[in-house]
C-alpha cells in the first residue's frame, strides 16, 4: 500500500488534462489504485491526511500515459474489470466483457421458470467466464459447462470462479465450441454464446483500442462475420434436449440472418431481444 494525502490525489486528479475522459480516469484511479470514485468524492468533502492507495500516483500516471497515448484499455492495464456484480481479471488472451452481455445473465433467468430444477447450461467461448461464472453463481442447482479454444483463457476463467466460489458446478473444457462436450450430447438444457462476430472488413478498421490490444480469435467472425454462429447453430440440435434453449448474442445487423439459421436447424419460438441500446443484439431460439 501507498500511503497519499486526499489533497495529493485531488491534485494529482486535476493536473491531469482537464480535456480528457474523466470516466476511464476514475476508472483508472479505481482498478489501479483501489480508490472508487464515490470514495474520492466524499474525500473533496471530507479530506483525509492518509489515504491507502494501491499504487503510487507516480504509477498511476504513467499507465494514464500509456491509455492517452498508446490507447491500451484501462482493464488490461490493471488486468481488471468490473462486469455486472463481479470484478474479474482480465488479460491479453481474453476479451474485455462489454456492459451489453451483461444481459444474457438476465435473460437466461427469465426463462428459467422452476429455479428448484437442476439444469445444464454451457457458455460456449467463455473468454473470462464472465457469462458462465454469473450463472453458476445464481444457483448451485445450475451446472455450467463453459468451453473456449483458447488454453490461457479457460485458466483465467477456472481462476475467476475460485474468486467467488469453492463449489464446482463450473466445469471448463478447451477446445472448439462443441467438441469437448460430447459425453453431454442431448443433455443440455440451455446454451449460450457470446461468439467471435465482426465481419473481417469491419474488423480490420475497429479502433487501436480494441485491435492492438484485444484478441483477434476473440472477435474476428469471418467474411459476413457468421462463421462462428453458423457452426454453433448448425451443431446445436445434437447437444441440446428437445425444447432446450439457444442463446446467441450478435452484431447490430445479424438478428434477422441469425434467426433465419435457427429456423434452418429447427428451431421454434425465435426471439430477437434488443440490448440497452435498443439494438436486436440477442437471439434466441427454442430447439422442437
Ligand atoms: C466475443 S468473445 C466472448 C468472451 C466472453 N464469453 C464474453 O462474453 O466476454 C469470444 C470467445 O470465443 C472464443 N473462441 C473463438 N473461437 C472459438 C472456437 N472455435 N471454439 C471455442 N471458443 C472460441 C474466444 O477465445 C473468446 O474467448
Amino acid at each position: 500500500m501507498v500511503e497519499v494525502s486526499s489533497e495529493e490525489l485531488l491534485l494529482w486528479i486535476q493536473n491531469i488534462n482537464k480535456e480528457e475522459d474523466r470516466d476511464s480516469l476514475y476508472l483508472l484511479i479505481d482498478l489501479l489504485g483501489g480508490i472508487s470514485r464515490s470514495e474520492i468524492n466524499s474525500l473533496k468533502i471530507k479530506p483525509q491526511k492518509v489515504i491507502n492507495m494501491k499504487v503510487s500516483l507516480d504509477s498511476l500516471s504513467k499507465n494514464w500515459k500509456e491509455f492517452i497515448q498508446n490507447k491500451k484499455p484501462i482493464q488490461y492495464l490493471s488486468n481488471s474489470c468490473y462486469w455486472r456484480d463481479l470484478n474479474l481479471e482480465v488479460n491479453k488472451h481474453v476479451l474485455i466483457p462489454r456492459v451489453e452481455t451483461e444481459q444474457i445473465t438476465d435473460i437466461v433467468s427469465n426463462l428459467i421458470s422452476d429455479s428448484t430444477k437442476e439444469l445444464l447450461i454451457t457458455d460456449l467461448g467463455t473468454g473470462s467466464g464472465a457469462i458462465a461464472i454469473s450463472l453458476a453463481l445464481k444457483s448451485s442447482l445450475w451446472t455450467v459447462l463453459a468451453t473456449d479454444i483458447e488454453q490461457n483463457a479457460i485458466n483465467l476463467a477456472g481462476k475467476n470462479f475460485k474468486k467467488y466460489s469453492n463449489t464446482n458446478n463450473l466445469k471448463l473444457f478447451c477446445g472448439t465450441w462443441w467438441q469437448p462436450l460430447k459425453k453431454y450430447a442431448g443433455k443440455i438444457d440451455i446454451a449460450i454464446s457470446n461468439p467471435p462476430y465482426i465481419p473481417l472488413k469491419v474488423y480490420k478498421n475497429l479502433p487501436i483500442s480494441v485491435k492492438n490490444y484485444e484478441p483477434q480469435i476473440a472477435l474476428n467472425g469471418g467474411d459476413d462475420g457468421l462463421l462462428h454462429i453458423r457452426e454453433i447453430i448448425k451443431e446445436a440440435p445434437k447437444y441440446l434436449k428437445k425444447d432446450g434453449w439457444l442463446l446467441l448474442e450478435n452484431h447490430f445487423d445479424q438478428a434477422q440472418k441469425v434467426k433465419t439459421l435457427m429456423l434452418h436447424y429447427g428451431f421454434e419460438s425465435i426471439e430477437i431481444i434488443k440490448d440497452l441500446y435498443g439494438i436486436g443484439r440477442f437471439t434466441i431460439g427454442r430447439y422442437k
